[in-house]
C-alpha cells in the first residue's frame, strides 16, 4: 500500500513531515491517513534527535483539503458516529501535545480537518498565495469540526470570531487569517518550506515556550474584556443563537451544537470543552441532514462524471459551433454559456428587436463580469466576437448543433425544424430547450430523430447549475453523449432521463405548484403557503414562484401536464388568474402587490377568484403535507415509469432544478426520512379526503412492500 506521507530529518534536527497521497490530487484525511499518522507520532515521540516539526504538503496549492466525505459517508450506526467521534480526538491531541515545537506550512487549501492539523501544531505560517484558503466548512456537510476544532478556533481567535467562522463555514484569505491570529505569519512562495523552517528555528533558539496555555485547567477563552466577562459572553451566545436559529431554521442542527460546544469550552475550559465536542460531533454524524448533505456533495461529484452511455467507446462528437434559434429569456442565457466557454453561436430570431434584446442581455452579463473585476473589457469583447446574428438560416450551413428556444408550442418547434433541416448538415445534432413538450413528439417533424435531443435549461440559465438531457424514442447513444459533453464544456451538471411530457423536473414543479393552488382554493392563504414551503426548506415559495415565472407560462404548461396526466394534474386554477388579467410580477399584478418591480404584499382582491371558506385557517403542517405528498408521489410516477433511473438523477434534478431542501438530500432522502410505508399510508388519507389525484405511485406501494430504503 502506498504510503500517505514521509518523515524526513534534516541535519539541523528538524522533523518534516510530508503529507503527499500519491493516488490523489489532494491530501484529506481518511482512515488510512490517520492510521499513517499514528504511526509516524509514535516515532516522533520516542526519537530524542528531533528539535522540531513541521507538517508540509507536497500537494502544489492543497495543504489538507479535509476528511475524506467517503469515510463520513461509510458511518451508518449511531454506534459508529460514535466511536468516530470519539477517535476523532486522538491524532490532534497527540500532535498537540508532543514535547517540542510544531509548525505547519499552509501551502494551499487548509479546510476542516487540514485545519484542525494545523491548530494543533503550536504556529502556522501561510503562503503568500491566492490559492490559500483557510476555514472549518464542515456545517456545509451538517457536520462540525470534531478534530478539536471548535475548541482550537476558539482559544486562537476568541469567542466571537470562532462563532462567526465555525458556524458560517466561512473560508479566509492569508491576510484574513493572520489578521484574527488564526495563522502566525504569511511568508513568500519562493523557498515557502526553508523559509517555515526558518521561522520554527528562530522559536527555537528564542526559546519560545511551545506548550498550549489552554492545557491549563484554570485557562479561560476570550480574546477581549467582553468575552472575558460572564454576563457579556452570555450574551454572545444568546445572540449567535438567536441569529443562527433566524438562518437555519432549524433545519441543521450542527451550527447550534457548535456553539454549545464553544460555550462548555468557555465555561469550564478545554478538556471539557473537547468533551462536549465529542458528543455533539457523535449527534450531528448520525443526523438525517448529514447524510443527506454528505450524499449531495457525493452526487454532486458524481455529475461531473456524467458520460451518457454506458459505452465509451462513443466519443462525442466535436462541437465548434451551435445555432441557437430565439434570442429570448432562454435562447440568450444559453448563447451566453456557450460563447462563454469558447463555442461560435449563431442567435437567431424572427426580428431585429427580438435579436438585440437578446445580444443586449448576454452583453449584461459579460459587463457585469467587467465591473465585478471577474473579466477584463478587452476579453468579454473577444467573447462577444463569438456571437454573430441572424433573422434567416443561410449561416446555419456549418454549425455541428441546434438548440432550439422558441415558444412552447409544439406545432411552432415542429416548423422550425423542418426549416432548419433544410440547411443543417446530416451529422448536426437538433436539440430542444422545450420545458415540458415530449420529445419523442417533437421529433416526429424531425428526419433525423436520431439526432434529435432535448436540452433542458432552467433560468436564469448563467446561474443554474442543471441540464436536464431528455433521449427521445429515437435519439442515439452519440447524441446522447454529445448533448452530455456540452453540459460539462459549459459547467453544467446533467442529468441524463426518459421522455414523456414534462419529463422529470416539470412534473414535479407542477406538481408543486397545482398542489399550493389546489391549498389557496381550499382555504389556505397565500403567505402562509409560501411561508410553510419555505419553513420546509424550498428558497422561494410556490405562491411567489408563480408570480415569478408569470401566471400565463405555468397555466401553459399546466395544460400541457393535464392533458398528459389528466388524473393527477389540472390548469382551471391557473387559468382562473390569468383571466383576471394577473400574469405575476411582469405585469405587476399576481397574488402579490408589486410596485416599481418590487413585492409589496398579498393582494387580497385575489382571494375572491377562488372557492374559498370565510376564514383562511388552513394550517402550515397540513398544507406542507398537501404539498410535499403530492411532489413526492409524483417523483414515484417518474421513478417507476423509468423517466429517472437512477438515485443520483432523481436526487439532484429536484434539488438544483426546482430548489428542493438540498438538507433534505433530495425527494428520495426525504422519502427515507419519512418512510415509504408511511408515504403510501399518507397518500391513502389524503385520497380519502381530496380524490383520487392522490393515488399512490405504484413503485411507492411497491417500495413499502418491500421495506425498501432507497438512499442508505
Ligand atoms: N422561461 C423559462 O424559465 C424556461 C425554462 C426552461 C425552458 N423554457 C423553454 O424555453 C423556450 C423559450 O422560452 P423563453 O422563456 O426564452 O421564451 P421567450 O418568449 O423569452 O423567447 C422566445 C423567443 O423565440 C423567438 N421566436 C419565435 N419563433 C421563432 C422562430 N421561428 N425562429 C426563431 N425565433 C423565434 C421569439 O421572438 C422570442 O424572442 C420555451 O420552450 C420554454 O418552455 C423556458
Amino acid at each position: 500500500m502506498a504510503k500517505l506521507m514521509q518523515l524526513k530529518l534534516d541535519g539541523d534536527g528538524i522533523a518534516h513531515l510530508i503529507l503527499d497521497n500519491p493516488d490523489e490530487r489532494v491530501n484529506v484525511l481518511s482512515a488510512l491517513f490517520i492510521e499513517e499518522f499514528l504511526d509516524i507520532l509514535s516515532q516522533i515521540e520516542k526519537d530524542g534527535r528531533i528539535k522540531g516539526l513541521i507538517l508540509e504538503s507536497a500537494k502544489p496549492g492543497v495543504f489538507v483539503a479535509g476528511a475524506d466525505i467517503k469515510w463520513l459517508k461509510s458511518l451508518k450506526t449511531a454506534e459508529d458516529c460514535r466511536s468516530f467521534a470519539i477517535n476523532a480526538h486522538v491524532p490532534f491531541n497527540r500532535l498537540e501535545d508532543l514535547k517540542m515545537p510544531t509548525i505547519a506550512a499552509i501551502n494551499g487549501v487548509c479546510l476542516g480537518g487540514g485545519l484542525e492539523l494545523a491548530m494543533a501544531c503550536r504556529w502556522r505560517v501561510a503562503l503568500e498565495h491566492k490559492s490559500v484558503q483557510i476555514g472549518l466548512p464542515e456545517i456545509k456537510l451538517g457536520v462540525l469540526p470534531g478534530g478539536g476544532g471548535t475548541q482550537r478556533l476558539t482559544a486562537l481567535v476568541g469567542i466571537q470570531n470562532a462563532l462567526q467562522l465555525a458556524c458560517a463555514g466561512k473560508t479566509l484569505r492569508p491576510e484574513e487569517a493572520l489578521r484574527l491570529g488564526l495563522i502566525d505569519a504569511i511568508l513568500p512562495s519562493q523557498g515557502f518550506v526553508d523559509e517555515a523552517k526558518k521561522y520554527l528555528v528562530e522559536k527555537i533558539e528564542s526559546g519560545t515556550d511551545y506548550r498550549r496555555p489552554w492545557h491549563d485547567p484554570d485557562y479561560r477563552y476570550g480574546v477581549n474584556q467582553e468575552e472575558k466577562n460572564p454576563e457579556a459572553r452570555k450574551k454572545i451566545f444568546e445572540t449567535s443563537r438567536q441569529l443562527t436559529l433566524k438562518q437555519t431554521k432549524g433545519h441543521v442542527r450542527s451550527p447550534m451544537k457548535i456553539i454549545d460546544a464553544v460555550e462548555t469550552g468557555a465555561e469550564k475550559g478545554f478538556r471539557a470543552g473537547l468533551l462536549a465536542e465529542q458528543a455533539v460531533f457523535a449527534e450531528v454524524l448520525c443526523s438525517p441532514e448529514a447524510r443527506g448533505l454528505v450524499d449531495l456533495f457525493l452526487m454532486q461529484n458524481a455529475m461531473t462524471k456524467v458520460y451518457g452511455s454506458k459505452d465509451r467507446s462513443i466519443k462525442p462528437a466535436d462541437v465548434k459551433k451551435v445555432g441557437v434559434l430565439g434570442a429570448g429569456l432562454m435562447g440568450s442565457g444559453i448563447a451566453h454559456s456557450l460563447i462563454a466557454v469558447g463555442k461560435k453561436v449563431v442567435l437567431k430570431d424572427i426580428s431585429e428587436e427580438a435579436l438585440n434584446r437578446g445580444v443586449q442581455s448576454i452583453r449584461g452579463i459579460f459587463n457585469q463580469d467587467v465591473q465585478k473585476g471577474r473579466m477584463s473589457e478587452t476579453k468579454a469583447n473577444e467573447i462577444m466576437s463569438l456571437l454573430e446574428t441572424t433573422l434567416d438560416y443561410e449561416v446555419f450551413r456549418d454549425v455541428d448543433m441546434v438548440i432550439e428556444a422558441v415558444f412552447e408550442d409544439m406545432a411552432l418547434k415542429q416548423k422550425t425544424v423542418r426549416e432548419v433541416e433544410k440547411y443543417i448538415q446530416k451529422h448536426c445534432i437538433f436539440a430542444s430547450n422545450t420545458s415540458s413538450l415530449a420529445i419523442t413528439e417533437l421529433a416526429k417533424a424531425s428526419e433525423r430523430p436520431e439526432n434529435f435531443i432535448g436540452t433542458h435549461y432552467f433560468s436564469p440559465v448563467n446561474r443554474m447549475p442543471l441540464l436536464e438531457i431528455i433521449k427521445g424514442g429515437k435519439t442515439s447513444e452519440l447524441t446522447v453523449v454529445t448533448a452530455v459533453s456540452i453540459a460539462h464544456a459549459t459547467r453544467k451538471l446533467p442529468i441524463v432521463v426518459n421522455d414523456c411530457y414534462g419529463f422529470y423536473t416539470t412534473r414535479a414543479v407542477g406538481a408543486y405548484l397545482i398542489e399550493a393552488m389546489r391549498c389557496l382554493n381550499d382555504g389556505a392563504d397565500v403567505g402562509v403557503i409560501d411561508s410553510a414551503m419555505m419553513d420546509y426548506g424550498f428558497p422561494v415559495g410556490p405562491i411567489t414562484l408563480l408570480d415569478e415565472v408569470g401566471h400565463d407560462v405555468g397555466a401553459h404548461v399546466l395544460t400541457i401536464m393535464k392533458q398528459a396526466y389528466p388524473e393527477r394534474f389540472s390548469d382551471e386554477l391557473t387559468k382562473v388568474t390569468v383571466a383576471d388579467g394577473r400574469l405575476g410580477r411582469k405585469n405587476g399584478r399576481g397574488f402579490y402587490v408589486y410596485e416599481g418591480g418590487k413585492k409589496k404584499g398579498i393582494d387580497e382582491t385575489v382571494y375572491s377568484l377562488f372557492k374559498s371558506r370565510e376564514d383562511r385557517k388552513m394550517v402550515k403542517e397540513e398544507i406542507v403535507e398537501r404539498i410535499v405528498m403530492n411532489l413526492l408521489n409524483e417523483v414515484g410516477f417518474c421513478m417507476g415509469e423509468n423517466i429517472v433511473t437512477n438515485l443520483v438523477d432523481a436526487e439532484m434534478g429536484l434539488v438544483f432544478g426546482i430548489g428542493f431542501p438540498p438538507f433534505r438530500g433530495g425527494p428520495l432522502h426525504a422519502m427515507d426520512e419519512i418512510g415509504a410505508g408511511r408515504v403510501v399510508e399518507t397518500l391513502s388519507q389524503l385520497e380519502a379526503k381530496w380524490g383520487s389525484r392522490f393515488k399512490a405511485a405504484p413503485y411507492i406501494i411497491q417500495a413499502a412492500k418491500d421495506h425498501k430504503v432507497f438512499c442508505r
